[in-house]
């Protein structure tokens, strides 16, 4: 291996274990992930001593230290198996690069980084998307669906007013006629209404004055802290007055920021983990989460689930507003967030991809769901 060998002039490659490493127990024995990548390997005793060794840059040669006993050709089989499995990385190598920019998540323990990095890969490109109904039934084959509905059977049952008077009136309309659609009319969604989705959802609506930091901002939906770590892009598809393109949406003065011209649809159903029915629709959001704004505040780790929840907020209300100006909204988490991640030059640590929400116009015959 190069790497061992040097190169003739001495410049021998220095090696360290990976930052994103966590080992866990299964059936088969002890495995070691890399969250990163989303390598997951089958490990032992010694290989946990060599990346132990590799606590800091060192020169390939010298895991002799360690491994005095071993040949040298089974040593440098070792340190090359675990660099192709990205245990162990090149100084200045794009991994090693990549870590250094993950640097800001040091602030949260090691669940948020492992829960966060390793849950990127849960949609794998190539495997064909399975059949609903065949699905439904290998699920069946394993057994019952769990109870839908939580009830304490044997206690007493309090009887609730009434509460059909209250219906009749816009809110609870909108709350009642929201459905997730996934056929869309031909028309194009006036710039008008992509306007009000944006602003209703996610631009600021007022300041909220913080104790040593000033103002802060306000939205309709809450915030920990008024962080607001979140941050919506739009594809759009089918817009009036509106060249196709990605945008971001700059919340505060409540403008579309360019990004790129001329964007696919068959690109936003890639982007959208092969879901073939979004093509059709007019615009889609994609939420990401600036974690810095969260971290310089908040430094533990169950900071992390409030990005997530805050997302959950943001979408609801897109939603709804979708409901409440006739449109056909959805949201997806199926997405790709990686590629997502690449084609909006994002480095996936610092920003990265949490949900979508989108909307189209309404189909003449076809219903939600
Ligand atoms: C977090 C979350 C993720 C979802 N992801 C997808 C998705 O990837 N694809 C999809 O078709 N629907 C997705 N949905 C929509 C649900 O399938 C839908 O809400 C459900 O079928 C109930 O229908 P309703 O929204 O009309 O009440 C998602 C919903 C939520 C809350």
């Amino acid at each position: 291996m190069r790497a061992l060998r040097g190169t003739g002039r001495g410049a021998e490659k220095l090696l360290k274990r990976s930052a994103c490493l966590v080992f866990f127990f299964e059936d088969e024995g002890l495995r070691c992930t890399n969250y990163l990548t989303g390598t997951t390997v089958a490990s032992t005793p010694v290989l946990v001593a060599v990346l132990n060794f590799f606590d800091r840059w060192r020169k390939s040669k010298e895991i002799k230290l360690l491994l005095g006993s071993y040949s040298a050709s089974s040593v440098r089989s070792t340190v090359r198996q675990l660099m192709d499995h990205t245990l162990l990385i090149e100084k200045g190598s794009a991994q090693a690069k990549r870590e250094e920019g993950m640097a800001a998540w040091n602030a949260w323990e090691v669940e948020a980084r492992f829960f966060h990095f390793a849950t990127k890969h849960a949609f794998r490109l190539g495997a064909p998307l399975p059949d609903e109904i065949e699905f439904a039934r290998t699920l069946l084959r394993k057994g019952p669906q769990p109870e839908l509905v939580k009830g304490y059977h044997s206690s007493k049952h309090i009887p609730l007013p009434s509460y059909a008077p209250s219906l009749n009136s816009e809110f609870p309309r909108v709350l009642l006629g929201r459905r997730t659609f996934r056929q869309f009319g031909r028309g194009r969604l006036s710039l008008e209404h992509l306007s009000v989705l944006l602003w209703l959802t996610w631009g600021v609506t007022g300041r909220l004055r913080w104790p040593g930091l000033g103002k802060l901002l306000l939205k309709t939906s809450p915030s920990g802290g008024a962080r607001h770590p979140i941050e919506v892009y739009c594809w759009a598809l089918r817009v009036a007055d509106l060249p196709n393109g990605v945008y971001h949406y700059q919340g505060d003065g409540h403008y579309l920021e360019r990004l790129r011209n001329g964007v696919q649809a068959t690109r936003v159903v890639e982007l959208c983990a092969r879901q073939e029915w979004v093509h059709d629709c007019a615009a889609l959001f994609v939420m990401t989460g600036v974690f810095p704004r969260v971290m310089w505040r908040y430094g533990f780790s169950r900071a992390y689930r409030t990005v997530l929840l805050e997302a959950g907020h943001f979408c609801q209300t897109f939603c709804l507003t979708g409901t409440w100006l006739g449109l056909a909204p959805f949201c997806t988490a199926a997405l790709v967030d990686p590629e997502i991640e690449a084609d909006l030059q994002l480095d996936g640590a610092n920003e990265s991809v949490l949900y979508a929400a989108g909307v189209g116009v309404k189909h003449p015959t076809a219903s939600a769901n």
